[in-house]
């Protein structure tokens, strides 16, 4: 018997993600498959590692969401999966058995744009998102501010010119001898230190663009030059991130007046991000909507969750892995 259920599957970049999810974003199962321990060697994600592991535990990852959830797969309402963007060897993994299980199942089979997943991962469990609002995803992959009237009417703000600011935190990573991700060691070891060091705050001043590969290669040249405890240098970096990110946050929130700001993508699990967030948003008098936080990082509950609006408005992309997609496509 048919069920008010769908089955995400997530495989863009490191995890290999499936989740089952009602359409009001309740999850009834969410399992990650995690490849830190392939990619942590080399200090950043192998992309044709990447694609091999997605090969091997995909299904295995889909049968424990199925039955966690107990639901069959001939019962699902549909599937959804990540069709981009992000690496297309590991895209082609996750679309071509979406596919194929869909076909066996009789199911229909739904790409999903991952920035759209993310986007909606503010909504898992709790509707939490008044609109319009403004939106800064900061993932591994993107920076960037839109701004949300409907989920067919985005206007994208600004983005980074160069690195996101996930890639800025696993390159500062690497270079304090962190390891792989990097994100959460820099966080935690900038609680500390002192944010004494004035590193740069690239297009601080105007705009709603970003640029994060300076910030970065000061960091370099700073150790380079000094013996300085690393902590410092943590809370330092990690101090000039946050000023960039909420100066801008709040520049768009002063331009384009909103009910919510929407923080996701992985770097939304900064607590100093979550903090300084609700900060400002307590001074607008703005609702902060961030997800829960172990769906802030790449996960396939939100993939599930963004099929529903895909399923309710008609949106059907075409069923092809694609490694570029902006938040405004589909
Ligand atoms: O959204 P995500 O899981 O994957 C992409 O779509 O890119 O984001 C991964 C990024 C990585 O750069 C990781 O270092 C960063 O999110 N990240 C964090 C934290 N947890 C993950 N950055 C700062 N603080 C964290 N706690
Ligand atoms: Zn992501």
């Amino acid at each position: 018997m048919s069920k008010d259920l769908i089955l995400g599957i997530e495989s863009s970049c490191d995890d290999t993600a499936a989740a089952v999810v009602d359409r009001d974003g309740n999850v009834l199962s969410s399992i990650i498959a995690s490849q830190t321990h392939i990619h942590s060697h080399w200090g950043g994600v192998y992309p044709e590692f990447a694609s091999r592991a997605h090969a091997l535990v995909v299904v295995p990852t889909i049968e424990k969401a199925l039955a966690e959830a107990d639901v069959a797969g001939p019962d699902l309402k549909a599937i959804g999966v990540t069709r981009g963007p992000g690496l297309i060897g590991s895209l082609i993994v996750g679309v071509n058995t979406a596919a194929g299980l869909g076909l066996g199942w009789n199911v229909p089979v739904i790409g999903i744009n991952h920035l759209r997943g993310h986007l909606r991962s503010a909504d898992l469990v709790e509707r939490r998102v008044e609109l319009p609002a403004i939106v800064l995803l900061v993932s591994g992959g993107h920076t960037f501010l839109a701004r949300l009237e409907s989920l067919t009417s985005i206007q994208l703000l600004g983005s980074t010119r160069d690195d996101s600011v996930g890639e800025a935190y696993d390159k500062v990573a690497r270079l304090l001898g962190l390891g792989y991700p990097g994100g959460p060691a820099v966080d935690k070891l900038a609680k500390t230190g002192t944010a004494s060091i004035p590193f740069p705050r690239p297009m601080l001043t105007e705009g709603f663009e970003f640029s994060f590969s300076g910030l970065k290669s000061a960091v370099g040249r700073y150790l380079d030059k000094n013996t300085v405890a690393h902590a410092d240098v943590a809370a330092s970096f990690v101090s000039a991130c946050m000023e960039i990110l909420l100066t801008k946050c709040r520049r768009a929130l002063t331009a384009h007046p909103a009910k919510s700001l929407v923080v996701v993508g992985g770097v939304a699990a900064s607590p100093q991000l979550r903090e300084g967030a609700a900060e400002l948003c307590d001074s607008l008098g703005v609702k902060l909507c961030l997800p829960p936080l172990k769906w802030s990082t790449d996960n396939a509950a939100m993939i599930g969750l963004a099929a529903w609006d895909y399923l309710n408005e008609g949106f059907s992309p075409p069923l092809s892995a694609t490694a570029s997609l902006a938040i405004t496509e589909f």
